[in-house]
């Protein structure tokens, strides 16, 4: 008898006690895989209290690192490991000291889509979730530093009114969609509710009902009354969307909303992984002590909303 890619996968997660956890970026085939399915902080936190041995990140290179920090001895398993974050890779750890060293008396902040050195020197991490919590929780007479999205920081700062400096990074997928292509879908759908993501630039934002994180957005849709959706994020997303809610209508903002890092991960990939177990993640020992610092403080903050 032949065992289908799917059976393979679920035998060897058994046998390795593995779990797969899924971002709600990935393709439909990995979501429906997937052991738990989740936005970054709701992964994040889902890594750190597994009881299984192996993590199989189905996600991006910051993410299984962000696992393996928080849950050191168990073995994480990124199935492509060119999977990596543009945005994080926006700013390095040498740039950030550059900055600290102008501000010395600011708390830095940093996005998780950072790398784990860029965490190691930063105070608090934070997600797109609960960084208004994370920066609302710091002492109001502090300047912040806020790397690497401008975007959320933005954002952030809009909602806080705090004294924050900005580094120039961006997400280079959430620039596709223009506040031009969200108006003609608007107009197009008058009653439908518009969902952006933070990491959209400010015009797209401003044409937004809400900002939120994947999972906000998921929750947010759960227990709406209203029928439809304009969606301003990646398209994975749309997928679980339409799974949880078969009943409403989803329009996204633009269809060339996808990251191409999210989609590397493919069936096959994830049985290799488990087979061959490989890519480890592992991050050396005293960046990884540094980093967990601020990432204890980011899944200890609750998200807004
Ligand atoms: P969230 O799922 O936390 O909203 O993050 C979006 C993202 O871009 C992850 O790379
Ligand atoms: Fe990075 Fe943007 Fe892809 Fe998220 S969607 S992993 S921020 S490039």
């Amino acid at each position: 008898m032949t065992l289908s890619i799917i059976e393979k996968i679920n035998n060897l997660k058994k046998e390795k006690n593995a779990v797969i956890l899924a971002h709600n970026y990935q393709s439909a085939e990995i979501q429906d895989i997937a052991d738990f399915t989740g936005d970054s902080l709701e992964l994040s936190r889902k890594a750190a209290s597994t009881s299984a041995d192996v993590i199989v990140f189905c996600g991006v290179l910051f993410m299984a690192e962000t696992a393996s920090i928080l849950s050191p001895n168990k073995t994480v398993l990124l199935p492509d490991k060119t999977a990596g974050c543009p945005m994080a890779d926006m700013i390095t750890a040498e740039q950030l000291a550059e900055l600290k060293e102008k501000y010395p008396d600011a708390v830095v902040v940093c996005y998780v889509n950072s790398s784990a050195e860029v965490k190691a020197i930063s105070d608090y991490c934070c997600t797109s979730s609960n960084a208004v919590n994370v920066v609302d929780s710091i002492d109001a007479k502090k300047k912040i530093i806020f790397v690497p999205d401008k975007n959320l920081g933005e954002f952030v700062k809009q909602k806080t009114g705090r004294n924050m400096v900005l580094w120039p990074g961006y997400c280079p997928t959430h620039i596709f969609a223009t506040a031009d292509d969200v108006k003609k879908i608007q107009a197009a759908h008058p009653a439908a509710v518009t969902l952006a993501h933070p990491e959209c630039p400010r015009p797209v934002r401003d044409c937004a009902d809400e900002l939120l994180s994947t999972g906000q957005m998921l929750k947010f849709v759960h227990s709406s009354d209203k029928k439809e959706f304009i969606i301003a994020t990646e398209i994975g997303i749309l997928y679980t969307l339409q799974k949880q809610n078969p009943e409403k209508t989803f329009y996204p903002a633009s269809e060339k909303f996808v990251c191409p890092n999210m989609k590397k991960i493919t069936l096959e990939k994830v049985l290799f992984a488990l087979e061959d177990n490989k890519y480890v993640i592992k991050v050396p020992y005293d960046v990884a002590q540094k980093a967990k610092k601020a990432l204890d403080r980011m899944v200890t903050v609750l998200p807004k909303g």
